[in-house]
């Protein structure tokens, strides 16, 4: 089961190839229990790989890389109107989508094409055209490292908030690996064609009366022509938030630039576009060396070979430079950054 020395290359969606010093996949909650009191590797640092595809290697990694491959579906209550669903935290994310609305159930459509398992979905609230993971999600199942036993959070416990929940905090990262995550989806449900680009999507679709199903494959086609494909071009999707700020300094910002895209978050704060920050600053297609901006899209950062993680950090760092000297606003990173 334990593996020393292994290549994460084939296992991060950058492409980068650092080593870890240990591997191993595991299948049920009792391998994972004997994997982490295995002597070799008890007290290391452990690292939850689904497939990561959020996540930059700026070095080797010396710790234990765990992969947990389970994915199964299990309805666990069938119900009127919506129905509870166990689905294993090894499964990939696009194909539960797709599963979901052949099934007939109907929410997850403007999530499609979202790469990644399962199991990471709910550590970053995962999140696209005006659609949270969270809204579907009802309970996630943990593997707890300090306990060493599951137990099931449910969604309230998590926290989820943009681009974060509990276990993002800094207090509790690592502590927990997602075994299965139950989601409550609806049989029946409105679609959210709010987004912009949605709508003329499906208008070019020549869809006048969507179903969930038309809104899943309006939604994979904006993703086929605005995001470079990981499996062309090693990326990680958005590489930065999108800033959230007061909005006196949204307003700041507005009074220069009027174009600013700028959006509600709640509590007297505007959400600002990172993409558009970046683009401003004249970094949108930048290049150093193999690493460097999409030409696609400014948010992501792009291997165009055989960039090291330390190659995309250093451009990462330079953007970030950029847009806190032009605008005064700092970006932070989204994947997880080793
Ligand atoms: N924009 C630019 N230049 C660019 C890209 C974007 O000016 O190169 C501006 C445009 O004004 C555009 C606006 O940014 O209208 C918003 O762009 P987009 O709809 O692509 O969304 P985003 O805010 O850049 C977020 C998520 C994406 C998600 C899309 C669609 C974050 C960090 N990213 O991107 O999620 O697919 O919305 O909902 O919230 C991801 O997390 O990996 C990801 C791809």
């Amino acid at each position: 089961m334990l593996q020393e020395h292994v290549a994460l290359k084939p296992f991060n969606t950058f492409g980068v190839a650092a080593r870890t010093r240990w591997y191993a996949e595991v299948t049920s909650t009792t391998e994972l229990s004997t994997l982490l009191a295995d002597p070799r590797v008890a007290g290391l640092p452990v690292l939850v790989l689904g497939s990561g595809s959020n996540l930059l290697l700026t070095r080797d990694y010396d710790g234990l890389v765990v992969r947990y491959i389970d994915d199964h579906v299990r309805v666990i209550a069938p119900g009127r109107d919506s129905h509870l669903l166990e689905v294993g935290a090894g499964m990939n994310w696009h194909r539960f989508v797709d599963w979901s609305l052949a099934h007939g159930y109907v929410g997850l459509e403007n999530l499609a094409l979202i790469p990644g398992t399962i199991g990471a979905a709910p550590i970053q609230n995962i999140g696209a055209y005006g659609v949270e993971v969270e809204r579907f999600i009802n309970a996630v199942e943990v593997f707890d490292r300090e306990r060493r036993c599951t137990t099931i959070f449910k969604h309230d416990f998590c926290e989820f908030a943009y681009r974060f929940s509990r276990f993002k905090r800094s207090d509790e990262r690592n502590r927990y690996i997602v075994i299965n995550l139950r989601f409550r989806l609806p049989r029946g449900a409105e679609l959210h064609l709010d987004y912009p680009g949605i709508r003329e999507e499906l208008a070019a679709m020549q869809i006048a009366s969507p179903t969930a199903r038309d809104v899943f494959d309006a939604v994979v086609r904006i993703r086929r022509r605005k995001l470079p494909d990981p499996s062309v071009i090693g990326n990680a999707g958005s590489f930065f938030k999108n800033p959230i700020v007061p909005t006196a300094v949204a307003n700041a910002l507005l009074s220069t630039h009027a174009a600013a895209p700028n959006f509600d978050a709640g509590e007297g704060r505007r959400k600002l576009s990172a993409g558009w920050l970046i683009e401003q600053c004249g970094l949108k297609g930048y290049r150093d060396g193999a690493a460097g901006i999409s030409a696609q899209h400014a948010l992501v950062l792009v291997n165009h070979g055989n960039a090291t993680g330390a190659d995309l950090w250093r451009v990462a760092q330079h953007v970030q430079t950029c847009v806190r000297s032009r605008f005064a606003i700092t970006l932070e990173p989204e994947p997880v950054v080793i």
